[in-house]
């Protein structure tokens, strides 16, 4: 119609890369993070690969389980990344995996990961960093659908009837853990705003190789507010964030679900938008959003 806003999500073109099968991208990150982005490694794959020269950093402003960083830096597809985390407990966790591994490898053999067990855990208030991280692992590894946020609670039976300890593999998450700290030295971590960060870095033309950035917030703008219920840190100021990219004038790559907003922040920015169908466990359409600065796909 005419005069209408241009913000349906029919009008946003299919990305040519389908939303990948999660069982076929090596898993590196010892979180299970509910609005993880393993579905979406392909596009990164595409997008750091398209750039010459290589990204000197990617940074991932909203970390969480930090897929992303984790597999760029691993294939070399980035030289170093920068994670930051404003939740003070999965902070605690990227803390004690990068800087002192050999203890949470420890504390994780020997853990009994026990129903009574887990809720002590739960309700203690671990100040040293080890503790604090390994706490937050453990809740994350058997809170149902991994979920942090205050109020969710453990399954009753658990994956294969295996109760609470069902998602809690200590040798494979160890091996993530020793994985990871082998790259350490190319992973810089801090428990900060990501807006901030994205507001501090340098102008590209004063950097000798590009930065990437890779935003994916909490999700509370279409509506649903799917992210109240999965993060204590769930606010955030979508437009500012449109904002600060557009200053930043790095290259970025961005995912949102759809909704009108975005499309218009999207619109306002002359942002290139693609959408990626996503299953979901009932087999309904999900569509989710790939946002980037330049067309890229
Ligand atoms: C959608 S999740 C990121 C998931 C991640 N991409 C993955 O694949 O695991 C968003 C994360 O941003 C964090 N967060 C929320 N607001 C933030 C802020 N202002 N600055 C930094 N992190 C924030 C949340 O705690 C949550 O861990």
């Amino acid at each position: 119609m005419l005069g209408e806003p241009d913000t349906t999500l029919e009008q946003v073109p299919i990305s040519p890369i389908p939303a990948v099968n999660v069982a076929t991208v090596p898993q590196r990150s010892p979180l299970r993070y509910p609005g993880g982005k393993t579905w979406l490694i392909p596009h990164i794959r595409a997008w750091l690969s398209g750039m010459t020269p290589k990204p000197g950093l990617l940074v991932e402003p909203f970390a969480g389980g930090a897929i992303v960083s984790l597999t760029a830096v691993m294939e070399g597809l980035a030289g170093r990344s920068l994670l930051s985390e404003i939740d003070r407990d999965v902070a605690a966790f990227w803390q004690a995996a990068l800087c002192h591994s050999d203890e949470l490898i420890d504390r994780i053999q020997r853990f009994n990961p026990t129903r009574e067990g887990i809720e002590r855990l739960h309700e203690s208030a671990p100040g040293d960093v080890v503790s604090r991280g390994f706490r937050t692992l453990v809740l994350n590894r058997t809170r149902r659908g991994g979920i942090l946020a205050h109020g969710a609670s453990l399954p009753r039976i658990g994956e294969a009837g295996k109760g609470v300890a069902s998602r809690w593999y200590p040798e494979t998450i160890s091996r993530r853990i020793r994985a990871i700290a082998k790259h350490a030295h190319r992973i810089d971590f801090r428990q900060t705003d990501g807006l901030e960060i994205i507001e501090q870095l340098p102008p590209p033309r004063n950097a000798p190789t590009p930065t990437a950035i890779f935003v994916d917030p909490p999700y509370t703008a279409a509506g649903k507010q799917a992210g109240k219920r999965l993060y204590n840190h769930n606010g955030l100021d979508h437009p500012g964030l449109f904002q600060r990219l557009a200053q930043s004038e790095a290259d970025f790559l961005m995912t949102y679900d759809h909704s009108p907003e975005i499309l218009d922040l999207t619109r306002k920015h002359n942002f290139h938008a693609k959408r990626v169908n996503m299953k979901n466990t009932h087999h309904a359409q999900i569509w989710e959003l790939v946002i980037t600065r330049r067309p890229v796909f």
